[in-house]
């Protein structure tokens, strides 16, 4: 297993890329089983939950072809991919390649939608939280699905079609949204998702299936109303900005002081991420170019905050914020609302000299002086991004291990770091 080597202390200056967003990809690839035609992504990160949604599409019948890069163009800019689900060859989601990844659930909805039945294994657990599916299966039985469980797969039919409902969530998802409206694009007649997330990368997926003839109304609002079309053609679309990723990087940039721009970051995105770094005492400015992110000195100011549904402050950034308050003057208080379990960083982080308190879902983060370098473990995605925040600012050596969570999520991280002046490197496993 790969591991990545930090000697904290150096500023970051300089531009960083911002790659196309991981959690709209998915959902976006996922599109492509809801239409006979090709769809054509491009901006797509290269990234091990792409690898991996890619395996379950193909086992699915979907032909993927990614398309080369011409010379000159830009490393750091994505892959083009095409992707053809011209038959659907299986309807079934095995579990040895669900339970690696969460979203390939979401195939559900357009499976259903297009084929009238599918089989998919419920996922299994989560380092972040119990993370049920009940509300995926109450909207597919609400657009008129019969759904069973049975030996951890849910098998879900819709003889004669699906029908336009009007669901109600009761809070909001983000995957259950993605599952309605996926679903609903194709149903008979009309329906309502009332409450549904309003997250940018929703929007994203809503836009492209627009592209292909499906009829959206209430896009980037938390109602969304569709009209069910026949069928739905191919189409071209890029993927949004990461925003998670721009999160992530504004808040190296913040700990270590120094100047970088965040190329191609999509400031609206971020309205909530830029209020909270300002409180913070880091300059954030909206350019045409992306965003810039710069500390020149001043001292790192305590924040209070919860993690909400977007267009609150994202979960997804909660581990990253918390890295950076361990260095703040006072005392930050840090609540999480979305996951019941999204701590597994405050050991961690403990280990480099943090001292966090947790009293239930909420942290008490005391920022220290001096953080020092030590060995520590990434546990999932985020939490081990907030292990490169504080190893960029702590003196001497910290070596994470288990690194493969990162690159679930961050497209040549060490790269896009050590080109702005981090001394960082990736040690290859055995
Ligand atoms: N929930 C239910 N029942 C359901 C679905 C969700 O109770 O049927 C609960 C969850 O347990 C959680 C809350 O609702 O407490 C919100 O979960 P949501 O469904 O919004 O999360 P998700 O769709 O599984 C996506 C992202 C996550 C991100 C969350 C919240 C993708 C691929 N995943 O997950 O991203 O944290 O929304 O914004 O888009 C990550 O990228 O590291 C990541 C975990």
């Amino acid at each position: 297993m790969d591991k990545i080597r930090i000697r904290g202390g150096n500023r970051l200056n300089g531009t960083i890329q911002i790659s196309g967003a991981k959690n709209a990809a998915l959902p976006l690839m996922i599109v492509s089983l809801l239409t006979p035609e090709t769809l054509t992504l491009s901006n797509v990160p290269r990234l091990a939950d792409v690898r991996q949604l890619q395996r379950i599409l193909q086992n699915h019948g979907v032909d993927i072809m990614v398309a080369g890069k011409r010379p000159g163009q830009n490393g750091m800019m994505g892959d083009v991919k095409q992707l053809s689900a011209k038959t659907i060859a299986d309807t079934l989601a095995p579990y040895e390649l669900v339970s690696k990844m969460r979203a390939s659930f979401w195939v559900l909805g357009p499976l259903l939608a297009r084929c009238g039945e599918a089989k998919v294994s419920l996922p299994g657990g989560c380092a972040i939280g119990t993370r049920p599916v009940d509300m995926h299966l109450h909207a597919m039985e609400k657009l008129g699905a019969e759904i069973e469980i049975e030996a951890g797969y849910v098998i879900a039919k819709a003889k004669h079609g699906l029908k336009g409902a009007h669901i109600k969530f009761d809070k909001v998802s983000v995957g259950a949204t993605h599952a309605a409206l996926m679903a609903s694009v194709l149903a008979q007649g009309d329906t309502i998702i009332e409450n549904a997330a309003s997250e940018p990368e929703i929007g994203d997926v809503a836009e492209c299936l627009v592209k292909m003839g499906a009829q959206i109304e209430g896009i980037h609002t938390s109602t969304l109303r569709i009209r069910g079309v026949t069928s739905l053609h191919g189409a071209e679309h890029r993927v949004i900005p990461d925003r998670i990723e721009a999160g992530t990087y504004a808040m190296c940039a913040g700990m270590t002081g120094g100047d970088v721009l965040l190329k191609d970051a999509n400031a609206g995105h971020l309205a909530a991420v830029i209020d909270v770094l300002r409180q913070a005492g880091v300059s954030a400015e909206p350019t045409n170019e992306g965003l810039k992110i710069y500390r020149n000195g001043q001292a790192l100011t305590p924040v209070k905050l919860d993690t909400q549904p977007y267009p609150g402050f994202p979960t997804d950034c909660q581990a990253q914020l918390m890295a950076l308050m361990t260095k703040a003057n006072g005392t930050s208080v840090i609540r999480e609302t979305i996951f019941e379990n999204r701590f597994m960083h405050v050991q961690e982080l403990a280990r480099l000299g943090a001292d966090i308190t947790l009293h239930g879902d909420t942290a008490e983060v005391h920022g220290v002086k001096k953080l020092t370098g030590a060995p520590v473990m990434a546990t999932d995605l985020r939490a081990s991004v907030s292990l490169v925040i504080a190893a960029l600012a702590a003196e001497g050596e910290t070596m994470i291990n288990r690194v493969y969570h990162l690159d679930r999520g961050f497209e040549t991280l060490e790269d896009k770091l050590s080109a702005c002046g981090a001394d960082i490197a990736r040690i290859a496993g055995n």
